[in-house]
């Protein structure tokens, strides 16, 4: 077949759908550098635009799963992963896989770095003395196997095709395209070896996607995309209007979860990490029923199997996993630099976005994709919309080596939080499931 670039973007550009061959030509030929990237970017454009039918959605799946590796699990394992889409104070996938193997299920789980104003599952993990993420994917088969979970980076070999394609879609304003976003996650989710996936769609301030009809259209795409590869999904939906739970920085979140799995309960945590382990235990067939999963959840919590399986985890990866027992082994910062409310009021709106970029000019996240991190740099912040505050009291607390910055980031952090005279309700955590 005599394929043309130009022929391809005009019938995009004008609304038609593209057959399997002519995505595979464009997008395997821009990574084998036969299709130059301002022809791959209009195309790009032009899906952002015209969309994509959910045939043509599953095609370009394929072939980003078909770029590279595939990792591949005994059916009977009935492995199970969760994807956040992400959000600031999002260290749930580090109690959530320990909570859900103790309970019985394998996880294989490839995680990310952070991205923009939002934390990642790899870096948070790496402030751990040793802790190291990148495995071959015999070794990563093999501790899942064994540990029944394992955190891993993606290798440049498990769907190639995204790495280059995303950041051709970072610099031609195309990251939002549902179609696009859809196959980047399931493809990799898919090519990792999960049968089953709980998806923590995140709705607001802090996450990209900033409301639920929006929300629900790509929750939709990726239920049918991973169900058309014979993956069954969830979908948990999550208020991300304030940031998760009450510390924000790599080595303070892995001292918040080692509290967390010991008992020590931040509620909105534990609500969602109950909610999505719920899931995941049901979709790995380890119960059938509700009630099972909530009671099988507490009690590995209560009575320390899941603080075990975490501890084996951290020493599978070559990490020191005393710091479960003496979190002062953490990396910690020098200063502590207090955020005083300036005003009495409820907390009617807290800009997650500027927190999360207050936090990376300290260190705690990337400026650019080389930048050295530093783990101890972050915040504690408690208070959540609804919460009353008085003129004068501690908003909250900055970590950081130097207080000139620290104060900056204190300034700014104040900042993104609006208070109201009057009463603010508190608002929903959970806020829709599609199964
Ligand atoms: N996360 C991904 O992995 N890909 C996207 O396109 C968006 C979020």
């Amino acid at each position: 077949m005599n394929l043309s670039p130009v022929e391809i973007i005009f019938k995009k550009r004008n609304g038609e759908k593209l057959s399997k061959a002519e995505l595979k030509f464009m997008f395997e030929g821009y990574v084998a550098g036969k299709i130059p990237d301002y022809q791959l970017s209009a195309l790009l454009m032009a899906i952002f635009f015209q969309n994509m039918a959910v045939e043509e959605i599953s095609d370009l799946t394929e072939i980003y799963i078909n770029s590279g590796e595939t990792i591949e699990f005994p059916a009977e394992m009935h492995t199970v992963d969760k994807h956040s889409t992400g959000g600031v104070g999002d260290k749930i996938s580090i109690v959530l896989a320990p909570i859900v193997s103790a309970c019985g299920a394998y996880i294989p789980m490839i995680s990310g770095r952070g991205l923009g104003h939002t934390g990642g599952t790899l870096d948070k993990l790496e402030s751990i003395p040793g802790f190291k993420t990148d495995f071959s994917r015999q070794d990563f088969v093999k501790m899942v196997k064994k540990n029944k979970f394992a955190i891993i980076s993606q290798s440049e070999k498990l769907v190639p095709v995204d790495k280059k394609i995303y950041a051709l879609r970072d610099v031609t304003s195309t990251v939002e395209s549902l179609p696009l976003i859809t196959a980047s996650i399931m493809s990799k989710k898919i090519a990792e070896g999960a049968h089953n996936l709980v998806i923590d769609l995140k709705i607001g301030k802090g996450a990209f996607i900033k409301d639920m009809q929006q929300a629900k259209k790509l929750g939709k795409l990726l239920a049918v995309t991973g169900n058309h590869f014979g993956q069954k999904v969830s979908i948990v939906y999550t208020n991300m209007n304030s940031p998760l739970g009450k510390y924000v920085g790599n080595a303070l979140e892995i001292k918040e979860c080692v509290e967390f799995l010991k008992g020590i309960r931040a509620n909105d945590i534990y609500e969602i990490t109950k909610m999505l382990a719920v899931e995941m235990l049901l979709l790995s067939k380890i119960t059938d029923k509700q009630k099972t999963a909530e009671t099988m959840i507490d009690r590995v919590i209560d009575n320390g199997d899941a603080l075990e399986c975490f501890r084996k985890f951290i020493t599978a990866q070559g990490g020191d996993a005393s710091i479960c027992d003496d979190t002062t082994r953490l990396p910690a910062s020098k200063y502590e630099i207090p955020i005083i409310s300036p005003k009495t009021g409820w907390i009617k709106s807290i800009d997650s976005q500027k927190i999360g970029y207050a936090l990376v000019g300290l260190g705690a996240g990337r400026k650019q994709l080389d930048s050295k991190l530093n783990y101890a740099a972050g915040a504690y912040l408690p208070f959540k919309i609804g919460d009353k505050l008085e003129k004068g009291q501690e908003l909250g607390k900055v970590y950081c080596q130097n207080t000139g910055s620290g104060e900056e980031a204190a300034r700014k952090i104040n900042n993104a939080y609006l208070l109201s005279g009057t009463s603010v309700k508190r608002e929903k955590l959970i806020l829709d499931i599609t199964r």
